[in-house]
């Protein structure tokens, strides 16, 4: 049919990040004796500085285990019948998870993952050449999903239902509309804002599943984990302040774990890591004991000082914060709220009692 059309002409803007299926995921190595080191190591290396840290398999992958029971099941059952996975969408606030998912899910399938992000696929020839070079059973991975263009999203739907690409070639009245078979292929789509999706795309996912804030075990299991691939020596309890303060978040543990790190490497002297050094650094970071940020603080502070605690319109919070308002809604509130120190009621935005508190204020009479 298009065989006119070479598939390597098109090219892309994506990575392509390898599986090697059976491999077990890398176990923490023996910790040096030198357990404090600043040394960049061989995990480190990868361009994105998370990959080290990844988990590579679902055995490995902690904590969201309604996520994992369910995409456990859907892999095993497309693994057994020699087909694709269904295509699958992850939504929720950005750090829980859902890159590495789409990884892991291409590990335990046995192919690679394809990642890309919907702003790198502006004009149609990079979605057509990212659906054109892809092998039976791949998984093509694209970020903020929401924000692909409406080209790119009518070029996805035959291909997500029909394995099929419509391509318009020629021009005006010589223009002329061919389809291109596409091997069976497994779409993974992420999202902090899962509202801001078409309903024609949303329905051409086979799984739709939302990423929750992470609990407290977890989080330090995590941090654990991360600890042990980094070869620091960090106490329980050192592990249980960084999951304290990281808003539910592993990609925000992590960081702070190698915030924790460049303190106990530069000021520690003492190769194990204690909770009164981790409060140190996340202290001189302006990370507050419930994990609250400068950005955090800032939003509560604005309503409390401005607005006697609220209703503000999130539009009015957006304009005096100097941010976007869907940033502010995917990014800065979710965690807010999920503490409870926030609520959104139809007149705007409330700073609750406990917020209130948090923050120093007196209670309302
Ligand atoms: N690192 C980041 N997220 C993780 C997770 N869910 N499980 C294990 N390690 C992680």
């Amino acid at each position: 049919m298009l065989s006119t059309l070479s598939r390597d002409r098109y090219s892309s803007n994506m990575a392509i990040v390898s599986s090697s299926a059976g491999r077990a995921d890398s176990q923490p190595p023996a910790a040096k004796s030198r357990v404090v080191d600043a040394s960049p190591l061989p995990e480190e290396a990868s361009p994105a500085r998370e990959d080290g840290l990844r988990p590579r398999r679902l055995e490995d992958y902690i904590g969201q285990r309604e996520l994992k029971q369910v995409l456990g099941i859907a892999v095993k059952a497309a693994i057994g019948r020699g087909d694709a996975l269904d295509h699958v969408l992850l939504y929720g606030p950005p750090g829980l998870g859902k890159t590495t998912m789409a990884m892991v899910l291409a590990e335990e399938l046995g192919v690679k993952c394809r990642v890309t992000s919907a702003p790198a696929l502006e004009r149609p020839r990079d979605i057509v050449g990212l659906l054109v070079n892809l092998q039976p059973r791949e998984v093509l991975f694209i970020d903020e999903i929401h924000r692909l263009t409406r080209v790119a999203e009518e070029l996805l739907y035959p291909a997500m239902e029909d394995r099929r690409l419509d391509l318009t070639v020629g021009k005006g009245s010589t223009a002329r509309t061919r389809a291109l078979e596409l091997p069976p292929f497994t779409l993974v789509g992420a999202t902090t804002r899962a509202g801001a999706l078409s309903s024609p795309l949303r329905d051409r996912f086979g799984l739709i599943q939302r990423l929750e804030f992470y609990g407290l075990e977890d989080l330090q299991a995590i941090v654990e984990r991360a600890a042990g691939l980094l070869r620091l020596q960090l106490t329980a309890q050192a592990c249980q302040e960084i999951a304290r303060r990281c808003r539910g978040t592993p990609r925000i543990a992590n960081r702070l774990l190698r915030r924790v790190r460049d303190v106990a490497s530069v000021c520690g002297g003492e190769s194990l890591i204690d909770a009164a050094l981790v409060d140190e650094a996340l202290t001189l970071h302006r990370v507050d004991a419930r994990g609250l940020d400068a950005s955090d603080r800032r939003l509560l502070d604005l309503l409390l000082e401005s607005h006697g605690g609220g209703p503000v319109g999130l539009e009015t919070l957006a304009a005096a914060l100097g941010e976007d308002p869907a940033t502010l809604e995917a990014v800065v509130e979710p965690f807010l709220l999920q503490l409870g120190f926030l609520q959104r009621t139809p007149r705007g935005r409330v700073v609750t009692g406990a917020g209130r508190r948090h923050l120093g204020w007196p209670a309302l009479p």
